[in-house]
């Protein structure tokens, strides 16, 4: 079974700054994941997408919200339709007019499944946040205290040792970073205080 989407433009341009509201957002990403776990890794990657647009890039709120709708909505046909993994949520955000950033990013969150190369910040923060994000709170779960005294180092270890989170991809993780231009150290401390909050 292929995930490729077999195109590389998403969305119309002339939706650019066309957003979901919160409520529209909000009953999409519950009517969809069903799943506890997988919607509170979506809830992270999308406080991180949220986080790193205000920190980062010094983006307005409303840019910052289109950050966070990419990454609350990653994954909303997993759950369901792991077969339409991700064609099912570009297309229904296609059909809803959604600006071709947010979508885009979507489509390139997994670039050796569906085929779609991270180009924009947006796309390239995405993807270096997924499987990060997972593997950290993977590690939060492990520990007595969960995210309480976490650092840098201890998300290192973990990333060495190949058996600890098995599934999430060390070189998505390496890839994504490069991509995005951003030391791993520096990923990994972004992440913990945002995704300590988040659960
Ligand atoms: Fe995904
Ligand atoms: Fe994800």
């Amino acid at each position: 079974m292929s995930l490729l989407l077999n195109r590389n433009t998403f969305g119309n341009r002339t939706n650019a700054g066309n957003v979901l509201t919160k409520q529209e957002a909000e009953t999409l990403f519950t009517e969809w994941v069903l799943n506890p776990r997988l919607q509170l890794h979506m809830k992270q990657v999308a406080a991180l997408m949220k986080a790193w647009a205000a920190a980062k890039e010094n983006l307005n709120d409303a840019d910052q919200w289109r950050w966070e709708t990419a990454g609350l909505l990653h994954d909303a046909d997993w759950d369901q339709w792991p077969d339409l993994h991700c064609k099912k949520i570009i297309e229904e955000l296609e059909k809803r007019n959604v600006d071709p950033e947010i979508i885009r990013a979507i489509a390139s969150h997994g670039h050796l499944y569906f085929g779609v190369e991270p180009e924009t910040k947006m796309d390239k923060m995405l993807y270096a946040f997924d499987e990060l994000s997972g593997l950290v709170h993977a590690y939060s779960l492990m520990r007595p205290n969960g995210y309480e005294g976490m650092d840098v180092k201890g998300v290192k270890k973990r990333l060495k040792e190949k058996s600890f989170a098995a599934n999430v991809s060390r070189e998505d993780i390496t890839d994504a970073c490069t991509r995005a231009g951003i030391a791993l150290e520096d990923l990994i401390s972004f992440i913990i205080p945002i995704q300590t909050g988040v659960n």
